[in-house]
C-alpha cells in the first residue's frame, strides 16, 4: 500500500503537482506515518490565520528528515512549532494499491513518485493532525525533536538558515510573512542573539586580505546550491573557484591590495540584455549569503588576473567580474557614504521604501561611487543611475538586490 495525505476530501485520483523538483509528480509513501507531516503546511496555515493572501505556489517548508534507522524526525525550529502547525487541522490519508509508472527517485526513504495520476483505493479521515502525529510518536513510528531540546549549535544553525531563507525569499512574500512571524529578528527587530538581514548588510565591508583557513565542505555546498539557483533564475553561468590562488595572482591584484585570495566567484554568462545588472543582482545575493555564513568578500572589476580567469570561461561566454571570497584577515571597515536625502527626494516615504533605500546605502559600489537614485511613482519604487561612472549597471544590480531584499518590494530599473 502507498499513502498520500491531503487536506482535500473526496479525491478519487491523485493528480501530479509541481513540487520543488520542477516536474509534476504525485508523491506517495510506503509508510502511513511518513505522510502525516503533510496534513498541514505551516506557511499556508500561518498566512490563513493572519489574513495574508497567498497567490502563486507556496515555498516549500519541510522541517523534517530521516534518522539513520529510516524513521522520520520532525524538527521544531521555533517553540511550539508542531502544535502551531497541526493542532485542529483535519485531513485525509489516501491509500493506493498500485503505482503504475513510478517516476523520479527523490532520495527520500520509502517515497514513491508517479508522473501519471494515481487511483485511490482507500480514504481515511483524520480529525486532528496533531493527535495523529503525537500517537505515531508514542508508538515510536516517528520522532519529534522539540525546540527546547535543540542544542546551542542547532539554534545557531536555525538562525543562520532562517536568515538565509529570508534573504533568498524576495520573490515569495508569503514565505517572508511566515518567517517574520516565527523569527521576528530576521527583519531587523533583534531578538535574543538573532542576526538580522540589516546586520548582515551592515557587517559586510570589502575585505582584500585573507587568512589560510579553508572553507569547510558544508559551506561550499550551501554556496554551490545558491549558485545553481542564481544561474537558473538569472540565466547566468556563475561559478566558484575554490583553492585556486591564480585568479588574484597578478601585479594588478597586488597593487590593488589583494592578499592571499584563494577562492573567488566568477560572474559570467552569455552577454545579452541586462547582463551586467543581473551579475550585480545575483552576485550580491551570494555576497550576503557568504557574509551570513561567516565569510568575507570583495567585488573586483579591475584588480585581479583577468587573463587567467578568462581561460575558465565556456566558449561564447563573457566575464562580468569576480568576487574574492574567504576568511578575512579582518572584517574590513565601514566607509563614509551618502545619506537618504542624497539618493532620493521622496518626502514622507512609506516605511518599506525607507527600509529599502537605507539597505541600498549599505551596498558596495565601484570605488564607493553610489551613483544611484530612487524615486517613488505611485506605489512603485524606481531606480536609476545618476551621473557618469564605472561599472554603473553592475552597481545598479547590487543596489536593486539590497533594496528588494530589505523592503520586500520590487525596484524597477529605468
Ligand atoms: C562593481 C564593483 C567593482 C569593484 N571593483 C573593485 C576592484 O577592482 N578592486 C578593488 O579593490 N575593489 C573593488 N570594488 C570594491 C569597492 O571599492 C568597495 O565596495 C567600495 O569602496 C565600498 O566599500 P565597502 O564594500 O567596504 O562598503 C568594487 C566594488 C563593486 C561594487
Amino acid at each position: 500500500m502507498y499513502y498520500h495525505a491531503s487536506g482535500t476530501g473526496g479525491i478519487e485520483e491523485l493528480q501530479p503537482r509541481v513540487s520543488n523538483h520542477g516536474v509534476p509528480l504525485v508523491y506517495l509513501s510506503e509508510k502511513r506515518e511518513n505522510v502525516l507531516v503533510y496534513l498541514s503546511n505551516a506557511v499556508e496555515k500561518y498566512c490563513r490565520e493572519t489574513g495574508f493572501t497567498v497567490d502563486g505556489p507556496l515555498e516549500k517548508w519541510g522541517p523534517y528528515g530521516f534518522d539513520r534507522d529510516g524513521i522520520l524526525r520532525l524538527e521544531e525550529y521555533y517553540p511550539g512549532a508542531t502544535e502551531k502547525t497541526y493542532k485542529g487541522v483535519f485531513g485525509y490519508i489516501y491509500g493506493a494499491e498500485e503505482v503504475q509508472s513510478p517516476g523520479f527517485d527523490t532520495g527520500i526513504p520509502g517515497t514513491v513518485t508517479s508522473e501519471e495520476p494515481v487511483k485511490v483505493t482507500s480514504c481515511e479521515y483524520v480529525p486532528d493532525a496533531l493527535e495523529e502525529l503525537l500517537s505515531a510518536e508514542r508508538e515510536g513510528k516517528i520522532r519529534i525533536k522539540r525546540y527546547e531540546a535543540m542544542s546551542e549549535k542547532d539554534r545557531q544553525w536555525i538562525r543562520e538558515t532562517m536568515l538565509r531563507e529570508y534573504v533568498g525569499a524576495a520573490e515569495h512574500p508569503e514565505y517572508r510573512h511566515f518567517l517574520e512571524g516565527m523569527f521576528p529578528w530576521v527583519t531587523g527587530e533583534k531578538g535574543e542573539s538573532g542576526v538580522t538581514l540589516k546586520d548582515t548588510m551592515g557587517a559586510r565591508h570589502s575585505v582584500r586580505a585573507y587568512t589560510d583557513e579553508k572553507v569547510p565542505e558544508e559551506i561550499r555546498i550551501t554556496l554551490s546550491d545558491a549558485v545553481s539557483e542564481a544561474n537558473r533564475e538569472g540565466d547566468l553561468h556563475i561559478s566558484i573557484r575554490w583553492d585556486d590562488p591564480e585568479g588574484f595572482d597578478s601585479r594588478l591584484a597586488h597593487y590593488g591590495n589583494f592578499r592571499n585570495v584563494s577562492n573567488y566567484i566568477v560572474l559570467a554568462g552569455k552577454k545579452s540584455g541586462d547582463f551586467d545588472l543581473r551579475c550585480g543582482y545575483y552576485g550580491e545575493k551570494l555576497v550576503l549569503l557568504a557574509q551570513s555564513l561567516g565569510l568575507n568578500t570583495c567585488w573586483a572589476a579591475l584588480t585581479f588576473n583577468k587573463r587567467k580567469v578568462k581561460e575558465l570561461l565556456a566558449p561564447g561566454e563573457s566575464l562580468c567580474m569576480v568576487i574574492a571570497l574567504g576568511y578575512g584577515a579582518s572584517q574590513g571597515h565601514p566607509h563614509r557614504g551618502k545619506s537618504f536625502e542624497n539618493v532620493c527626494d521622496v518626502k514622507d516615504a512609506p516605511a518599506w521604501f525607507r527600509e529599502g533605500v537605507e539597505a541600498a546605502l549599505l551596498a558596495p559600489t565601484a570605488v564607493n561611487q553610489q551613483k544611484f537614485y530612487f524615486s517613488l511613482e505611485g506605489e512603485k519604487a524606481v531606480l536609476r543611475t545618476k551621473g557618469i561612472g564605472t561599472c554603473l549597471q553592475t552597481d545598479l544590480g547590487i543596489v536593486k538586490y539590497h533594496f528588494e531584499a530589505a523592503s520586500g518590494h520590487e525596484a524597477e530599473v529605468r
